[in-house]
């Protein structure tokens, strides 16, 4: 059943509550510096539709993990008080002072400020920031907002109500407006008060953001047009294992690439050297394979590797046949025969989705799998969709971001989404 969007309901004079998805990552120093700024971009459509209507538009967020606010209160975790009782007691009012401090410090990195300044400048407009989540502050100016004004709450997360979606605190959301709006995809699989909890005492519908990775992401998974073409990639076949799942049993083709490929090197008998290896999912891997042969499904793992001496760039390297890596080298990339095998799967596809790199790409020298396979997808003609993480910052870094059709802003909301999970931001919102 699909839900209902903006363009559902009249936002004409409204105050709409607009859950974003503001994580974005920052210079690790400063604190105040975005490095990446597409959520912030992903958002705006949804924004300036609802500005453009003459809604008044309160947006929430999250901003990283805070451990040491609670109810907007500094206050040192459990983990830490621990240390510190730990400390001789002639040492532990001192390491209580210098603890805080730094607290402060962390905290305030985890301050939403800086994005309300960076969407001022997009918006061309002034964005209002409250200095807290459902305190006077907030609440006054959420009171005093006009149609066709913005503003920020602070820090969702700097109550742990939030994470605990507890009812009291998405009441106390809810109570700034007369409609819901979930644009948040990247957290749409978390259960949380922003997310799911607010739909219980608003209206909720989704912004565009939501509904344009659902008709991606879902379209793909519902009716994909064939052939369908998977390309996963990424460490660990533990942390994939739901979405080759779930994805084998909708694709044509399965590309297999990255650190999980030598699981299943392993499994078919091949000699994986020190590369990654999951001894306990060997079997899992020979399961996968049967079933994938069973469902007539190709599955493609890599036919040659770049291999190394060293977990470094400057490693010395050679390519190999696939499960032929020498005794002390480990693999760190696919090979130039894999490349182009797997360019060729991707050229023939009508709907490809990839998720997770070939390599270690943020090693120079072990990115050339991973930027054949961007550029594999950059030059078909199919519906390209990356989901989330690294696979997304990879296309985005080497600027094809504009010859793919979706990138999706979530990371583990996308993987959970490929899984066929239901993510809770979305079953809140209302059906057509
Ligand atoms: C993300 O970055 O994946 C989302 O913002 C969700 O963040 P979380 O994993 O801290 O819930």
């Amino acid at each position: 059943m699909s839900k209902q969007t903006i363009k559902d309901v009249n936002v004409k004079g409204k105050k709409v509550l607009v859950r974003v998805d503001f994580n974005v990552p920052m210079d690790k120093e400063t604190g105040t510096k975005i490095t990446d700024e597409n959520r912030i971009l992903g958002a705006l459509p949804t924004i300036k539709y609802l500005v453009d209507e003459g809604a008044a538009v309160i947006l929430c967020s999250h901003m990283g993990k805070p451990h040491n606010v609670f109810n907007e209160k500094l206050k040192l975790n459990k983990k830490e008080k621990a240390k510190i009782e730990a400390l001789p007691a002639e040492e532990q009012e001192a390491a209580t002072a210098a603890a805080l401090e730094k607290a402060k410090k962390d905290v305030k990195k985890l301050s939403l400020a800086p994005v309300a300044a960076r969407l001022s400048e997009l918006l061309g407009q002034e964005v209002i920031m409250a200095k807290d989540v459902i305190g006077e502050d907030a609440k006054a100016k959420a009171a005093a907002l006009k149609p066709g004004q913005v503003m920020v709450l602070e820090n969702l997360r700097f109550h742990q109500e939030e994470e605990k979606n507890d009812p009291e605190f998405a009441k106390a959301l809810a109570s700034y407006a007369e409609l819901y709006v979930n644009d948040a995809f990247g957290t749409a699989h978390r259960a949380h008060a922003s997310t799911a909890g607010v739909a219980d005492y608003l209206p909720a519908v989704s912004g565009f953001l939501i509904e344009k990775e659902l008709k991606f992401m879902g379209g793909a998974l519902e009716n994909p047009a064939r052939p369908f073409v998977a390309v996963l990639g990424g460490a660990k076949v533990s942390s994939k294992i739901g979405v080759i799942t779930n994805l084998i049993d909708k694709v044509d083709a399965l590309i297999i690439g990255g650190g999980m490929a030598y699981t299943f090197s392993k499994a078919m008998g091949g000699n994986v050297g020190n590369s990654l290896l999951e001894e306990d999912k060997i079997d899992l891997a020979k399961e996968i394979m049967a079933k994938a042969a069973d469902k007539g499904v190709k599955f493609l793992l890599p036919i040659d590797t770049v291999c190394a001496d060293d977990f470094s760039n400057d490693a010395n390297t050679q390519v190999v046949e696939a499960g032929c890596i020498p005794e002390g080298w480990e693999g760190l990339d696919i090979g130039p025969k894999t490349q182009e095998l797997f360019a060729e799967t991707v050229k023939n596809a009508k709907t490809v989705v990839w998720n997770g790199p070939m390599g270690v790409f943020e090693f120079a020298n072990f990115a050339k799998g991973t930027i054949a396979v961007a550029q594999a997808l950059a030059d078909s003609d199919a519906i390209t969709i990356v989901g989330g993480g690294d696979s997304a910052a990879a296309v985005t870094q080497l600027g094809y971001a504009d010859k793919i059709d979706h990138i999706s802003t979530g990371g583990g909301a996308s993987l959970e989404f490929l899984e066929g999970k239901t993510l809770p931001g979305v079953a809140a919102l209302n059906d057509k």
